[in-house]
């Protein structure tokens, strides 16, 4: 087997170990950060280790150079630097605001009792070359007293003026709720509101971000607990939105929760608004508690990546979202053909734009021998085979029309967006390569244009490519 064969182009992955939530994603003074979940060289199946951050930065999206990690658990966060957002002062100066997580020896549930989650505040004013000392605002004795021990991930912005933060918790009677804080000077917090729904929505939302878009303003969480469907919540713990309606400073009523994600693996997503004013989502490609494998961990030594950046906008109330357009840099090698044909890809990384012709018609693409994706006029499907698949079977979505696809392909994850980003599926697949990296793509789609090309590597991961390390 070739070593690194499931490493990716054009996707950020940890430089080995293990990786999960994006965190403090922003820019300042032009520089863009991805901070990010990490666990340095020690993947695990359970996820269950200490955690500090890890950190990419680069001129652009795509451009971006692994710079370290920025800090490491102390006292405050002894069992895990846990995740956190970033907002960036008028002087350029990132405030990195997160959970330090200590779970106290003993026999605890750690739902209820033994763990304490502190907010914390470390702050750059060199673009993350040198952090200030860590410094505790507020945590668990702090919190209001009908929330458990689970209150973490702090999402900070300001409006008019004035700091907000939104932390995820779980309340005592298993409700799922996100607390509201304001803050004058961004390091004294007062509570401002508890939102959560009338009947449990899950028994805890995670990663909370609240935002704007396009006039509306919305709230994306991560609910845990919701039961299965046959067309939604499809994985163990789910990441979705909802259009909030109300003035911030008063009770909100939520609209409908749609799921950004319908794929396998998509968990934690958090946005950000760059200086161009772009509103960009990245989401972790896994999932907590996963019951899939991920054989990168013994083969490779490394698990889970995130999504490519995703640019936000609204079609009514729900938000579509596109690739960055920067990724179009790394095409290469165009190739056109319609309704029917064979692709090959020498290196398992491509780009593919379908447009069907009559959107109801039912067509189906295979990818390499494990993947494969339909649509019969009603619902689109993606389905892997065991190999491919390690556990992940059959994923459905709901879609009355298809007018266009867009496949990104990426040695082991694969990002589906339908209907200009209306829909997405993302997943890991894991493709036993015969020679090299080659994958072929088979299309069975009539009366469709499609437009391929093969996408060389970011960088950040050029190094890892056979033969250039
Ligand atoms: C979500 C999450 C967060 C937590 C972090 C720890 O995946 O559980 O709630 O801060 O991961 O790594």
């Amino acid at each position: 087997m070739q070593k690194n064969q499931w490493r990716l182009a054009f996707h950020l992955m940890p430089p080995d170990g293990w990786l999960n939530d994006p965190n403090g994603l922003c820019e300042a003074n032009g520089v863009y950060h991805v901070y990010f979940q990490y666990a340095p060289n020690t993947p695990a199946p359970d996820g269950r280790m200490a955690r500090t951050w890890g950190h990419y930065a680069g001129p652009d999206l795509i451009n971006l150079t692994y710079q370290g990690v920025p800090f490491w658990p102390e006292t405050l966060d002894r069992d895990g630097c846990y995740s956190g957002s970033a907002f960036v002062e008028d002087d350029g100066t990132i405030d990195l605001y997160y959970t330090g997580n200590i779970k106290e020896a003993g026999d605890y549930d750690y739902i209820h009792d033994g763990r304490i989650s502190n907010t914390i505040l470390i702050q750059t004013q060199d673009g993350g070359k040198t952090y200030s000392e860590k410094r505790r605002l507020f945590g668990t004795p702090e919190y209001p007293k009908d929330c458990t021990r689970h209150v973490r991930d702090p999402k900070v912005w300001q409006e008019d003026d004035q700091y907000y933060m939104v932390l995820g918790a779980r309340m005592q009677d298993d409700h799922g709720a996100v607390l509201f804080y304001e803050s004058l000077d961004g390091l004294s917090w007062r509570l401002l509101k508890i939102e959560s729904t009338q009947n449990a929505f899950g028994y805890m939302w995670e990663c909370p971000d609240y935002f704007e878009l396009e006039g509306g303003t919305f709230l994306s969480f991560c609910p845990q607990g919701l039961g299965a469907e046959p067309f939604r919540y499809q994985n163990n713990h789910q990441a979705g939105y909802c259009r909030l309606q109300g003035a911030l400073r008063e009770k909100q009523l939520f609209r409908p929760f749609y799921e950004w994600d319908m794929g396998f693996d998509f968990y934690a997503p958090q946005s950000f608004s760059d200086e161009r004013g772009r509103r960009i989502l990245i989401g972790w490609a896994g999932l907590p508690d996963k019951p899939y494998g991920n054989p990168t961990v013994d083969a490779e030594g490394w698990e889970n990546c995130l999504t490519v950046p995703r640019v936000l906008f609204r079609n009514g109330e729900r938000i579509c979202q596109k690739p960055i357009s920067g990724l179009k840099r790394l095409r290469t090698d165009p190739v056109r053909f319609s309704d029917s044909g064979r692709w090959v890809m020498p290196d398992a990384a491509g780009d593919v734009e379908l447009a069907f012709k009559d959107s109801k018609a039912a067509w189906q693409i295979r990818i390499g021998s494990g993947v494969r994706l339909t649509y019969d006029g009603r619902v689109v499907a993606l389905r892997l085979d065991d190999e491919a698949g390690c556990g992940r079977k059959i994923r459905k979505a709901k879609a009355e029309a298809i007018r266009n696809a867009r496949l990104l392909i990426d040695r082991s994850i694969l990002e589906v967006y339908f209907n200009d980003g209306e829909t997405v599926m993302t997943t890991r697949y894991y493709e036993r390569f015969a020679e090299g990296r080659r994958l072929e793509v088979r299309f069975n789609c009539e009366g469709a244009e499609i437009y391929a090309w093969r996408m060389q590597s970011m960088p950040a991961n050029k190094i890892y490519d056979e033969g250039e390390n």
